[in-house]
């Protein structure tokens, strides 16, 4: 045994050493090649061929006996064709298998899910999304919530939250919710999408408080500079809080600090007013319609500007 396990591991350095000669840095992603999309659109394997049902209700993985049905594995002369399906690291390391597939999200931990309760009633494919386009087992997605919302959606079949959570209680603040969760909870809710679970009157929840708390941002020459130059670059944030109207209310009483100036009506060419639209004609239009530049214009001066 003790000499078994030597050989081994000479062999095991050759390999290392030639695998990193041959292929140089090259970086293997997981300690198992599989490609699902070779076997099960290429080759038409199907599913539960691999993931036959366990004992305890939960889908197993495939042993090397099954692989040994389409592969030729010799175990009493382990060579670099092991190396076809194990890393290097693999094999050196008595060919465990580890980290290939990524870890499930958090809330799996409590997560209540019966493969048996959809049998006939999804696809595989459904909740393990692009999986027969993968051709390796680090790109597999662990399916959310909103896969599962499609049909649990509370009309079709139940969205009772006890159903799949053995936990999650609304009136419990997620871990995200510590620190300074107010300043940067606007850029999670863009890619969290929890959020309407647990404040399921966003209207109300959010809006209340968006009504009265101002960001940081808005210091006081926020109203005469800064505000503008924000808002052209995207003018979706402001939105959040704001409503068209909000903005346009004030656009139409209060004036830039510009029209202050002296010469900003002088009848010439070169007046105040003349330069500033010939030079962002486009922040006129965020306060005024053309048609009211068109009461004292006809259609000149404009046109010639375009
Ligand atoms: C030829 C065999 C084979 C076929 C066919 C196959 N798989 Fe797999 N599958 C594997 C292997 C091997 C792994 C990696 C298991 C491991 O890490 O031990 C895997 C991993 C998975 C995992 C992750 C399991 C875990 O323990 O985290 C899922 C989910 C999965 N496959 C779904 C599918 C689905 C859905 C199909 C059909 C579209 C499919 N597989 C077809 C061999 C197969
Ligand atoms: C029904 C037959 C069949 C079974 C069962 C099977 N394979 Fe394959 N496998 C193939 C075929 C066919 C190829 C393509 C061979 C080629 O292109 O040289 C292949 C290729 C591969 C490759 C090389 C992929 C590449 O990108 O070059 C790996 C790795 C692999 N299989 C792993 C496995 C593993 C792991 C299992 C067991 C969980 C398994 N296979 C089970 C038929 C099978
Ligand atoms: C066609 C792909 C393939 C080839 C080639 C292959 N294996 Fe495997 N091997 C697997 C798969 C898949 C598993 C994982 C089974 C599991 O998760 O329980 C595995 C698991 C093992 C294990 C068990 C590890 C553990 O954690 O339980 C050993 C030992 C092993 N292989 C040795 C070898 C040796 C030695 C060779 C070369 C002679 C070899 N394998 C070639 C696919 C392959
Ligand atoms: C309704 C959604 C859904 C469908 C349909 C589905 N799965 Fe899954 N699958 C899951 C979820 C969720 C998990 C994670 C379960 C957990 O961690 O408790 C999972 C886990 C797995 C696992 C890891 C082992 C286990 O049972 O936890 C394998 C393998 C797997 N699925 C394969 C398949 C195959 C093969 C099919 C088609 C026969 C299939 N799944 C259909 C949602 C689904
Ligand atoms: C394609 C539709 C569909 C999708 C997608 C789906 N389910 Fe289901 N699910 C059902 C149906 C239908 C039932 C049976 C409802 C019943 O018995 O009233 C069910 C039942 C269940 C049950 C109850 C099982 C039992 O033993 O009573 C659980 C738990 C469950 N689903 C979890 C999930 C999870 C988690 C997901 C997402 C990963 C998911 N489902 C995605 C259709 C779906
Ligand atoms: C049909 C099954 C199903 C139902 C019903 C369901 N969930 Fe989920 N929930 C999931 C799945 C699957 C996840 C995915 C785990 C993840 O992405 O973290 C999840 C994730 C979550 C998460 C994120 C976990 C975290 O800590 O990041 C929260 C919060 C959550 N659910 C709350 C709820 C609430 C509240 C309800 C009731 C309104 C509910 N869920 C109903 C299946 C379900
Ligand atoms: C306790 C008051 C409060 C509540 C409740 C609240 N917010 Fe906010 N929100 C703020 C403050 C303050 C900011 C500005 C943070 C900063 O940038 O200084 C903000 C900013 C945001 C932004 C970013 C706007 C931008 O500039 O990009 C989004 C998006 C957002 N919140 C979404 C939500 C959603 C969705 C909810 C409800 C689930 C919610 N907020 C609930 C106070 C709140
Ligand atoms: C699992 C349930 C749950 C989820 C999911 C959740 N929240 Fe909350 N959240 C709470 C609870 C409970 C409170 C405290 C409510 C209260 O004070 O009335 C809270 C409070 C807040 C507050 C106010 C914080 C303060 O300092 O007063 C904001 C802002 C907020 N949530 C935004 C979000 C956003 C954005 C998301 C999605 C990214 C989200 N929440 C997801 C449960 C949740
Ligand atoms: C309290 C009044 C007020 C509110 C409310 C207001 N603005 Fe303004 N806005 C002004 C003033 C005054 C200026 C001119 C600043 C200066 O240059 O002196 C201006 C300028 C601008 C400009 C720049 C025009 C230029 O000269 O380049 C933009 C864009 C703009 N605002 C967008 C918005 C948006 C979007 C909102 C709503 C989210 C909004 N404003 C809300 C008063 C307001
Ligand atoms: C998190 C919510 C929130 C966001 C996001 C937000 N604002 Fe505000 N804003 C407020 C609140 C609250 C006030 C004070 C309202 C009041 O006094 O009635 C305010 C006031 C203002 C004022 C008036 C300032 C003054 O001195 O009178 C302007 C102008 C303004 N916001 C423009 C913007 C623009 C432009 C954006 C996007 C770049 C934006 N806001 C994004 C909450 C927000
Ligand atoms: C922040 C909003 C705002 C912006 C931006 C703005 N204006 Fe005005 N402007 C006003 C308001 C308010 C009035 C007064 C309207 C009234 O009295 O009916 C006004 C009036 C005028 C007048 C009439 C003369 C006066 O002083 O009453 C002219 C001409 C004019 N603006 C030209 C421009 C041009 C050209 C631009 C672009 C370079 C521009 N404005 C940008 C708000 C704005
Ligand atoms: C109260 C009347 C009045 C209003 C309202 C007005 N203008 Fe003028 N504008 C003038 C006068 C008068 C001149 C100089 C006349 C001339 O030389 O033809 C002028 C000149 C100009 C010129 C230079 C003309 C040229 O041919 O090069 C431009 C450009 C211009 N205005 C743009 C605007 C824009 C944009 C608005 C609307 C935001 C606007 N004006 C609103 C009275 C007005």
């Amino acid at each position: 045994m003790k000499i078994q396990i030597s050989y081994k591991i000479i062999f095991v350095s050759l390999v290392l050493v030639l695998v990193l000669g041959v292929y140089g840095c090259k970086k293997e992603d997981t300690s198992l090649k599989f490609d699902h999309k070779l076997h099960v659109m290429d080759n038409s394997l199907s599913c539960d061929s691999c993931h036959a049902k366990g004992k305890d209700g939960k889908l197993t993985n495939p042993g090397m006996d099954k692989c040994q049905e389409c592969h030729e594995i010799d175990m009493d002369h382990p060579s670099e064709k092991c190396l076809q399906c194990h890393s290097v690291k693999s094999a050196a390391n008595d060919y465990k298998i580890e980290g290939t597939i990524p870890e499930k999200p958090k809330g799996y931990r409590d997560l209540i899910f019966k493969h048996e309760a959809h049998e006939g009633v999804a696809e595989c494919g459904t909740c393990h999304k692009g999986i027969c386009g993968q051709n390796s087992l680090s790109q597999i997605e662990w399916p959310d919530m909103f896969v599962c919302k499609k049909c649990h959606n509370g009309k079709d079949v139940p969205i009772d939250c006890e159903m799949c959570h053995t936990e999650v209680r609304k009136e419990i603040k997620p871990e995200s919710h510590n620190g300074d969760w107010a300043m940067h909870h606007g850029l999670e809710s863009r890619f969290d999408r929890s959020c309407q679970f647990c404040h399921d009157n966003q209207e109300r929840f959010c809006q209340d408080c968006h009504r009265t708390q101002k960001p940081k941002d808005h210091i006081l020459s926020w109203k005469t500079s800064g505000h503008g130059e924000e808002a052209m670059h995207d003018r979706r944030l402001c939105a959040t809080c704001h409503t068209a109207a909000y903005c346009s209310d004030c656009h139409r009483s209060q004036k830039p600090i510009s029209h202050a100036r002296g010469n900003w009506m002088a009848y010439t060419r070169e007046n105040g007013h003349a330069e500033e639209a010939k030079r962002n004609f486009r922040s006129c239009n965020v306060c005024h319609t053309t048609s009211e530049c068109m009461q004292c214009h006809q259609t000149i001066a404009l046109r010639r500007m375009k």
